[in-house]
């Protein structure tokens, strides 16, 4: 594509954007300027999730955080609690760090360049990229899964992902870089065709204000990009959990480690998570005379299918410890993963 065609598509792209672009609560209305501070917040609560559940969460989060500055000073538990559901925690335990970064260093603002961006907790080569351009209006180029579609098919990209990425990387900068001065809108512009119209399957090239200019489009060959190398099978896990309730109907709950998976949340106890179900040892409350439930629980994680056989067991108020004991209807008060809630849940529907 020489100059001209690069230009050439920005502004196709553009004008379609500003016609169709998506209403999101932390978008900016067109001509005016995003709030820093949502659309950080929105691009952390976007990796690895639809937009669909993002929004609820984006709402409640700014409803009870109004500013940077109200996030630094919150307790890193109710945070957790109100990220309950979303997923990959330390996004928000990195959240509340980055919030305290950018009141300690950078005077409750959050920084407007790349560099800076990127030297945050939990934000990485997309994030910065993302808020430089979408708060700031600064160059900058994303490459999300939606981008990544987009120009594998303009130019039918052979390299696979993720290991062609660079090159990927290059093309989206070929296509984003220009004198338009609409850096925010062209990283969104992108980002919305293609989770609109470029779709992995069937896309709606009839639609397309590009169609005319990609090479997969007239190969018919759209549903071939982007080429990726053959995912590994996940593995399985599977663990015990212990389910202990109290003669007020609580739960037993308690707060995880600082590291690893779903740290600093609320669990029901469980044995290791291993590999082989039959190495599964129950090494933790071996004086308690436990049930196995009929049925067991799973969970799929990015890295494991997780499956779990729920025992449970009546107990005294203080017979355990001294750790929480969780009313179910003030789960929410505390940051329990989708995984204990399942459960939970399992428990009381199996032992009703
Ligand atoms: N996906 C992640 N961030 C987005 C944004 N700002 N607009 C559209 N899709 C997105």
């Amino acid at each position: 594509m020489n100059d001209k065609q690069v230009k050439q598509f920005q502004q196709k792209l553009l004008t379609w954007y500003d016609k169709h672009r998506r209403v999101m609560p932390w978008r900016a209305l067109e001509g005016h300027n995003a709030d820093p501070y949502h659309v950080w917040l929105s691009e952390i609560m976007l990796q690895q999730t639809t937009i669909a559940t993002v929004k609820g969460y984006f709402d409640v989060f700014v409803s009870t955080w109004p500013t940077v500055k109200d996030l630094a000073a919150a307790e890193e538990d109710a945070i957790l609690a109100k990220w309950s559901g979303l997923g990959y925690y330390s996004r928000a335990r990195n959240l509340h760090k980055a919030a305290r970064v950018i009141v300690n260093d950078f005077n409750g603002r959050i920084p407007d360049n790349y560099d800076d961006l990127l030297s945050l907790p939990g934000v990485g080569d997309y994030t910065a990229s993302a808020v430089t351009a979408i708060a700031f209006n600064k160059q900058a180029t994303v490459l999300d899964g939606n981008v990544e579609r987009v120009v594998s098919r303009i130019f039918e990209i052979q390299e696979k992902l993720p290991k062609g990425k660079k090159y990927y990387r290059e093309k989206a900068v070929l296509l984003s870089v220009g004198d338009h001065n609409r850096y925010g809108d062209m990283a969104q512009a992108t980002m919305d065709l293609g989770s609109t119209l470029c779709a992995p399957k069937n896309p709606k090239c009839g639609q397309c204000p590009v169609a005319d200019m990609c090479g997969a489009k007239a190969s018919n060959t759209q549903e071939e990009y982007p080429k990726k190398e053959k995912k590994k099978a996940i593995p399985k896990k599977y663990a015990h959990a212990y389910v202990m309730v109290n003669e007020k109907g609580q739960f037993f709950m308690r707060k995880r480690g600082d590291k690893g998976m779903l740290a600093g949340m609320y669990e029901i106890p469980t044995s290791e998570w291993l590999l082989k179900k039959k190495d599964i040892q129950d090494t933790e409350f071996t004086d308690i005379e436990f049930t196995l439930l009929k049925g067991n629980v799973k969970h799929v994680f990015s890295h494991f299918e997780f499956y779990i056989n729920v025992y449970m067991a009546p107990v005294k108020h203080d017979s355990v410890c001294k750790c929480v004991w969780v009313d179910m209807d003030n789960l929410e008060a505390y940051g329990v993963p989708t995984v204990m809630k399942k459960i939970i849940y399992h428990a009381l529907k199996k032992s009703a």
